[in-house]
């Protein structure tokens, strides 16, 4: 018997992707969501333009390739839930059962992620009907601000989209990997891409153009601080989905044949084109318009509808648009959950019904927290700003990266060279010594820099 066919031996509990296609649609569609379109933008807005784009897209290439193919080679090994996986691997590769408090961590970075994510995912709900009604068609900045406004004044309003959200969230998750996440992803990204470019058409012509790119591509390295360092980091692993194990959990159903390092490279090169594409379509619009932009989490909610209402047919590029991004951001929740999920299933021997309704109930009551950050404690600030502001830099800035140190430490350092070589699989060993390299030195050590810096002490 072959060394596959031993592997082969181990089956996930929960079913597997029916092909290496539909590990890369589910892949994408974890990674692309409101961290491409919605968190990009803003943050590169707040962090200067063009020299946070510079260091984020160096945190993908040199710490999140790597991380990303430690991710899903350990999901793909242990079979199991993020949290099991990482203790049996811990043991069977000589060290100890406690790695696996690296899966609970990302557990609970999922439940705070998502708390937010599902608040700002009803924004986008809700622009599907303000789209629809046409609000958007021929209005001005202060229209644009009037319905933004209407919308985050108000708890009940945006708790009910929150609600409407966590619901879609929770019943995906209930059918399970195959029923429910393979057919949403299938057309949704390619739609998406789609109508991307035709706002990147009239982002062309909108007169701001030039001055959009050179603000997303002209670095000044003088506005660089640790603290844009952190963000650029956050936003690297953020985007791709790393550091929470989610996608530990869906390398979990990748079938065993499967390249490890085309499939990584696949999913990190559409998430990225579709972030820069997202930052050169907005950009040109707000300087086309004279707005600021670092104005916050607002940004795209704020400028795109100027776009939609100047253009012909914007009204139902608007709806089509808000639908995609609302979908977009469903196929990122559901792998949020899904470590949490998994683990319930296997730990309490419960239906995922039932452990998809008890997690989201939980991360539904803790959404309120971020819905009352616009409205009634938005005077509520501390550390990072206000109450959401302070869930996001904790999980996207420090959560997600630590557990990416010690996910890339664990492959790199904890499992051997055999189990490494032998689940990746590289199609040369040039390939593998290159992971190996970054996974065990560039990775960690970029990490822990960052880190220090950030606190000030490097
Ligand atoms: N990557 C997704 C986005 O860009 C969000 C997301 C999904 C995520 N799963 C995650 C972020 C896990 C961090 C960790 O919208």
């Amino acid at each position: 018997m072959n060394q596959d066919a031993v592997k082969g031996a181990r089956q996930s509990l929960h079913g597997q992707w029916s092909s290496r296609l539909a590990f890369i649609l589910a892949a994408t569609g974890s990674a692309v969501g409101l961290g491409n379109i919605w968190r990009f933008p803003y943050v590169a807005g707040e962090s200067g333009g063009g020299a946070f784009v510079i260091i984020y897209l160096g945190c993908i290439l040199l710490i999140g390739l790597p991380v990303m193919m430690s991710e899903v080679l350990i999901g793909r090994r242990g079979r199991r839930n993020p949290v099991r996986t990482m203790a049996v691997l811990g043991e069977e590769e000589g060290s100890t059962r406690f790695w696996g408090l690296v899966g609970g961590m990302g557990v609970v970075a999922g439940f705070l992620i998502l708390s937010f994510y599902s608040v700002i995912a009803g924004w986008s709900l809700a622009y599907v009907v303000e789209s629809a009604s046409g609000a958007f068609t021929g209005a001005d900045s202060a229209a644009v601000q009037a319905v933004f406004g209407g919308l985050t004044d108000s708890v009940s309003r945006l708790g009910i989209w929150h609600t409407l959200f966590m619901v879609l969230t929770v019943v995906v998750v209930a059918r399970g990997v195959q029923k429910g996440l393979e057919r949403a992803v299938r057309v949704l990204v390619p739609a998406l891409l789609v109508l991307l470019f035709v706002l990147l058409g009239y982002a062309i012509t909108s007169g701001g153009f030039a001055e959009g790119a050179a603000y997303l591509f002209r670095p000044d390295f003088s506005e660089v601080t640790g603290g844009v360092v952190l963000m650029a980091l956050g936003q690297a692993f953020f985007t791709l989905s790393l550091g929470m194990a989610a996608i530990m959990a869906y390398g979990a159903y990748l079938p065993e044949d499967t390249s490890i390092g085309s499939t990584s490279i696949t999913v990190v090169v559409a998430d990225t084109s579709i972030a820069l594409l997202a930052g050169l379509v907005i950009f040109p619009i707000v300087f086309a318009n004279g707005l600021a932009p670092d104005q916050g989490p607002g940004l795209i909610f704020l400028t795109l509808p100027l776009a939609f209402g100047d253009m012909a047919g914007g009204q139902f590029f608007a709806t089509l648009f808000f639908v995609l991004l609302s979908f977009a951001a469903w196929t990122s929740a559901i792998s949020m959950i899904e470590p949490a999920v998994a683990w319930m299933v296997e730990r309490f021997d419960v239906t995922r019904a039932a452990a998809a309704s008890v997690v989201g109930v939980i991360i539904w009551l803790l959404g309120f927290l971020t819905v009352m950050s616009f409205n009634v404690l938005s005077g509520a600030t501390f550390g990072a700003g206000t109450i959401f502001d302070n869930i996001d830099h904790l999980t996207s800035n420090i959560m997600l990266p630590l557990g990416g140190l010690l996910i890339v430490v664990f492959a790199g350092w904890v499992m051997s060279e055999n189990s490494t070589a032998n689940e990746l699989d590289l199609a040369t060993p040039a390939r593998y010594r290159l992971w190996r390299f970054l996974a065990r030195y560039v990775a960690p050590v970029a990490l822990v820099a960052v880190f220090l810096n950030a606190i000030g002490l490097f």
